[in-house]
């Protein structure tokens, strides 16, 4: 069977920052940057993504192309079949582990634009924002339902094919939500009081960065670039020869840092607008589905027209993130049956999309009436989000760079970066310096500190 290829380079580009655009952006960074000092932990950001991220993009992107295979066959491949396939199988797992949360969220992201777009938060009291998202998720169905919908909508693009739904949408959506993301940066950064939120966003503070800061900074790097889980892999199977690596890599670093930034030029101002104290308005739903829809209620006029508007096309541009984020994730599993087990591209995703509508609605429901379930005191949804973000993914990133720094031919490498010798790459011997020696150090660094080894040491 013929396999298909991106038909652009911008296409590719794009594909891939939308995979890496996601969530991770909007809820969590501006927050962590916030804390840990502002542009003070901007840089060592920059840095981890310079001195991890892109080597190990690159990695996964070279691995993928080289193979034109998915990525537990593009693993089997390269490593002439030796152990180092596992980490190929590893990945595809993971990624479908963790899209089996991360569409409950995009659920939820559908059911907010909704209700932000017809006025439901008018006159809502600042308390009671917590009961309404708590009543909504532990409803048994209507989270179900904008969970089937967000999933029935990845499964139409994913059966669409690589050139005509993946990049097509691609395409369409990532320059969409760059439109958003600017317009609401500008309205919010013109309200009243804004420059406070500014300053707490970008004026660096050392005195707040300690190593605790450098290791969240790593971890939000590795999550917020979808490495460790095939998704690079998987889509640079469908990059041509001619795609440059290292510099489509820097292209879809780039984009997500820009977006992760401009994100918390959303939030802070009108945070600050309204007086309240960035330290209590949480993090990831607690500050997407309780803090926020109050506070854009608040800073721009209740049930105000202008309310309506911003506050919707913030959800619609979370939905927008997550979706072509879960994209790229149902890709990595559906490229993997697909061509292990055989089977055609609808056979296959049909697949992924049953198993995901399975366990995405346990998940689902774990807010509600499957909320006493719970494993290692953590309900479904969490131990999905703590096993494959705090174990799996840096398990995963460390194995990757190992691999491609020691393992990998060096030849093969420069090879393939080069495009065959058509490009220069003066960077090629801090490549692989990053790869032996610092990545792997760094990561395993942050996964002892997820699992929670570093808590047990007294200080
Ligand atoms: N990067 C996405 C975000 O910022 C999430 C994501 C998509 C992801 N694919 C991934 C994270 C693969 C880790 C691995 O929300």
């Amino acid at each position: 069977m013929e396999r298909e290829n991106f038909g652009s380079k911008i296409g590719a580009v794009l594909a891939a920052a939308g995979s890496a655009v996601g969530l991770g952006n909007v809820w969590r960074f501006p927050i962590e940057t916030g804390q840990n000092g502002g542009a003070a932990f901007i840089i060592i950001y920059v840095l981890c993504i310079i001195l991890l991220g892109l080597p190990i993009m690159i990695s996964e992107f070279l691995i993928g192309r080289h193979t034109h295979a998915n990525t537990a066959g593009a693993f089997r491949i390269i490593s002439n079949g030796s152990p180092w396939k596992w980490v190929g199988r590893m990945g595809v797992f993971t990624g479908w582990f963790i899209l089996c949360y991360y569409v409950v969220v995009g659920a939820w992201t559908m059911h907010y634009t909704f209700l932000s777009a017809i006025n439901a938060f008018y006159d809502v009291p600042a308390k009671q924002y917590e009961d309404v998202f708590n009543n909504f998720v532990s409803n048994p169905w209507l989270p179900t339902f904008w969970l089937f919908l967000f999933i029935g909508v990845i499964h139409y693009v994913i059966t669409r094919g690589v050139r005509s739904g993946i990049e097509k949408s691609a395409k369409l959506m990532m320059p969409t939500l760059f439109i958003i993301t600017i317009f609401l940066a500008v309205c919010s950064v013109s309200l009243p009081g804004a420059s406070l939120g500014i300053e707490f966003l970008l004026k660096p503070d050392w005195s707040k960065v300690n190593s605790t800061t450098i290791l969240d900074a790593m971890g939000q790097a590795f999550y917020s670039l979808s490495l460790a889980m095939g998704c690079l892999c998987t889509y640079a199977s469908y990059f041509d020869k001619k795609t440059p690596l290292a510099k489509s890599a820097v292209n879809v670093a780039f984009i997500d840092t820009l977006i992760a930034i401009m994100a918390g030029f959303i939030i802070f101002p009108s945070v600050f607008n309204i007086g309240m104290n960035p330290n209590e308005v949480g993090v990831g739903a607690g500050l997407t589905f309780v803090s926020l829809p109050n506070v854009f209620q608040q800073a721009l006029g209740n049930g105000s027209f202008l309310a309506v508007i911003f506050s919707s096309l913030f959800y619609f541009l979370l939905f927008v993130a997550a979706l072509t984020s879960a994209i790229s994730l149902h890709e990595v599993a559906t490229a993997y049956v697909t061509e292990e087990f055989k089977m055609s591209r609808r056979n296959g995703a049909t697949l992924v999309t049953v198993s995901i509508l399975v366990l995405g609605t346990l998940c689902s429901l774990s807010f509600g009436p499957l909320s006493d379930v719970k494993l290692f005191d953590r309900n479904i949804f969490s131990l999905f989000d703590d096993l494959s973000g705090r174990v799996l993914l840096p398990l995963g990133g460390m194995l990757i760079s190992i691999f491609a720094g020691w393992v990998l031919d060096r030849q093969l490498y420069r090879e393939e970066i080069s495009n065959g010798g058509d490009l220069r790459t003066p960077y090629f011997k801090v490549l692989i310096f990053a790869l032996r020696y610092i990545a792997p150090l760094a990561i395993g660094l942050v996964f002892l500190d997820q699992i929670g080894v570093f808590n047990l040491i007294p200080h």
